[in-house]
């Protein structure tokens, strides 16, 4: 853990703004203790309690049966997902802006919570008549187009399983996905716009299920017109379906522990593990925390800039905003189309009041300067959230004067895929901020800083950040492999859930996250594993052995840095380079297209055979290698390597 092993504590509390704090849903330090020590006293009591802010077809009977690391919680309650997303919204709030989408070419589309939920149970009906029931998974690969949100508030309708893959993704990593869950329905575009480009979704659905036999019926929305590869029988235009299906769905009740989605994430190992969350406490603990955290409030126009494709879209673009009758920004592009100030742009015609993205966002910002904020009207925003890696206190400060004019508190919020929704946080109106941490946990997290003998640290000491409790939005398991479910999160440090972070708690109980202590990396806020690069840059055929590893990047929070030795007979240069460096943009998607690729004669292992991906670490950092050699089996290797390194970079 020595590269996370840094000075974060020296950062002092800033209050919440007066004018802020005044109107909070909490309003004190005091008030949010009280709340954690409710939770922490009495975690049913408080829970069932909570539970009130959805509506139940039938009541649970038990709030939690956990025999670890298998919880179910809210026992024998009843409810539908998308009934409390739309239904019971529908008499107090049905003409509210439920989506406000902004497409890349700058036209805004509302949709109101009455037509959400006419889209929604058409769809179902369309889900339904292609034979999809209850428990099916069905797989999306969409673009940000209003028929996401509508096809995931569908398939909660019905007791389908969405499993959404990212666009960004190609075709062997969607193959992937589609593999190890087997739907028989897939939800496609004909393409999607990024930076005026398309993005050709049909072709790389057709591309990935070639490798599906599961795969029966493709659904296929109409995005950009384009003329795309068809195949009768097999491929069904959405708007044709939906023309033709009933407005008419009623909400069916389903158990709390109904199966809602796996949405697949990067672990240790090449292969992504499927994530699978469930229904009621899921949906829940996503709508709690979004009133809590974002002191959401019925006139707000809320926007979070991620991706539905990831887990940050599904909590707090799709469940939690939605299920809290909120009006939601939905922008289909990139930040810099046409030009670098589009979010500020975006801000002010809709007059947002809520902005949540990522450091990786906040730092390019930076970058491009603040003539472009400056030049718009951002009076609107209250309240500013950061989420997806770190935020180094430079960029939390960029943010709070030029975005928030020092007026908004900033929300640092820290989770993960697996824990379903934000487990640290402050909130706004209560926890003074420390640039840089994600300051206490919410009311019925238990997070504690250890050792590997899960032991708790001293202040300002570096361990493993562990979660005590369960809670109610928490993985249920990994899809089709509940051992990797127990091995990675509860057996490596025994009766704790393990989240892969290095963390410091300081004097003040705050928690400061330092990145991955495994192998998964963070680039520009995406969670790539270096395992399934390496085999991406194996699967090439010039390449004998590869080794990836992370170096800091200023924009991007880290950089991928791969070292490949070649095949006999095959010669390293510019065109092999480029070559390689394509091929993992096509196996997993431009997001893993590594920064620095270095040929190598040799890679440094040990004795028994092992990279010594440490000693790869400092070298793609630092350019040289001081720690530790003894175990190395060749020496001079690392001369070798380091020599090389720096040759192609003079
Ligand atoms: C990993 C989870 C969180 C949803 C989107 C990413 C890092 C996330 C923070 C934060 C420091 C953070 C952690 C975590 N991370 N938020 N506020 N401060 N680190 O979800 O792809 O599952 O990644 O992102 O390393 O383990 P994910």
């Amino acid at each position: 853990m020595s590269d996370v092993n840094r000075k974060v504590l020296e950062e002092k509390a800033i209050a919440p703004p007066e004018g802020f704090r005044e109107r909070a849903l909490v309003g004190s330090l005091a008030e949010y203790e009280r709340m954690y020590r409710w939770a922490l006293e009495d975690a049913e009591g408080y829970w069932r309690e909570q539970a009130k802010l959805l509506d139940w077809f039938e009541e649970p009977k038990e709030i939690l049966e956990w025999e670890l690391p298998h919880a179910k919680w809210f026992v024998g309650g009843k409810l539908n997902v998308s009934y409390n997303c739309l239904d019971r919204h529908l008499a107090k709030r049905g003409d509210k802006t439920a989506i406000l989408w902004e497409s890349e070419d700058g036209k805004a589309t509302a949709i109101s919570y009455h037509e959400l939920h006419a889209s929604v149970c058409r769809f179902a009906n369309v889900l339904q008549s292609l034979g999809v029931k209850a428990g099916d998974p069905v797989a999306v690969y969409l673009p940000m187009i209003p028929e996401l949100p509508v096809v995931l508030l569908a398939c909660a309708r019905i007791g389908a399983v969405h499993s959404v893959v990212f666009g960004g993704f190609s075709s062997v990593a969607l193959a992937d996905r589609i593999r190890d869950c087997k739907p028989k329905v897939v939800i496609t575009a004909d393409g999607g716009y990024r930076r005026g480009r398309i993005v050709p979704l049909k072709a790389t659905t057709d591309q990935a299920i070639e490798s599906c036999p599961s795969v029966q019926q493709v659904v296929v929305v109409r995005r950009t017109g384009e003329a795309i590869a068809w195949k009768d029988g097999r491929d069904i235009w959405f708007h044709e379906l939906v023309a033709r299906a009933s407005e008419n769905c009623p909400a069916t009740a389903f158990d709390s522990e109904q199966p809602l989605y796996i949405l697949y994430t990067s672990g240790t190992t090449g292969k992504p593990k499927g994530v699978q969350h469930t229904s009621a406490g899921y949906l829940l603990q996503c709508a709690w925390s979004t009133r809590l955290i974002f002191d959401l409030r019925e006139e707000d126009v809320y926007w979070c800039t991620a991706d539905i494709g990831w887990v940050t879209g599904h909590s707090y673009i799709v469940y939690g905003p939605l299920a809290n009758g909120a009006t939601v920004v939905m922008y289909e592009g990139a930040p810099d189309q046409p030009a670098k100030d589009r979010f500020w742009e975006i801000i002010e015609k809709h007059r947002v009041t809520i902005l949540y993205t990522s450091p990786t966002a906040i730092r390019a910002f930076m970058a491009w300067g603040r003539e472009w904020p400056d030049r718009h009207d951002l009076s609107s925003l209250r309240l500013l959230g950061s989420v997806g890696e770190p935020i180094n206190p430079a960029a939390w400060k960029w943010y709070s004067e030029a975005i928030g004019k020092n007026r908004c508190p900033i929300v640092d919020t820290w989770w993960q895929t697996e824990t379903g929704s934000i487990l640290i946080s402050p909130l706004p109106g209560a926890t003074p901020a420390k640039p840089g941490s994600a300051t206490k946990p919410l009311p019925g997290i238990a997070p504690r800083v250890v050792n590997q003998d899960g032991e708790p640290t001293k202040p300002g000491e570096t361990g493993y950040l562990v979660i005590e409790k369960p809670w109610p939005s928490m993985l249920r398991t990994i899809y089709g492999d509940d051992e990797r479910f127990r091995r990675d999160y509860w057996q490596r440090i025994p009766g704790v859930y393990f989240t892969g972070d290095a963390a410091q708690q300081d004097a003040d109980g705050y928690f400061w996250v330092l990145g991955r202590v495994d192998d998964v990396i963070k680039v520009a806020g995406h969670r790539l594993s270096t395992m399934e690069i390496e085999s991406a840059l194996v699967s090439h055929k010039a390449v004998a052995e590869a080794a990836v590893v992370a170096r800091p990047d200023e924009v991007k929070g880290e950089a991928v840095v791969a070292f490949v030795t070649l095949r006999s007979g095959e010669k390293p240069g510019n065109e092999l380079h480029q070559q390689i460096s394509d091929h993992v943009a096509t196996t997993i998607g431009t997001i893993a297209r590594p920064a620095e690729i270095h040929f190598a004669q040799a890679l440094p292992k040990t004795r028994s055979g092992k990279i010594m991906r440490r000693l790869l670490r400092e070298l793609a950092q630092k350019g040289n290698v001081t720690g530790d050699v003894t175990s190395l089996e060749d020496l001079s290797v690392i001369e070798h390597l380091a020599r090389a390194k720096g040759m192609d970079e003079g």
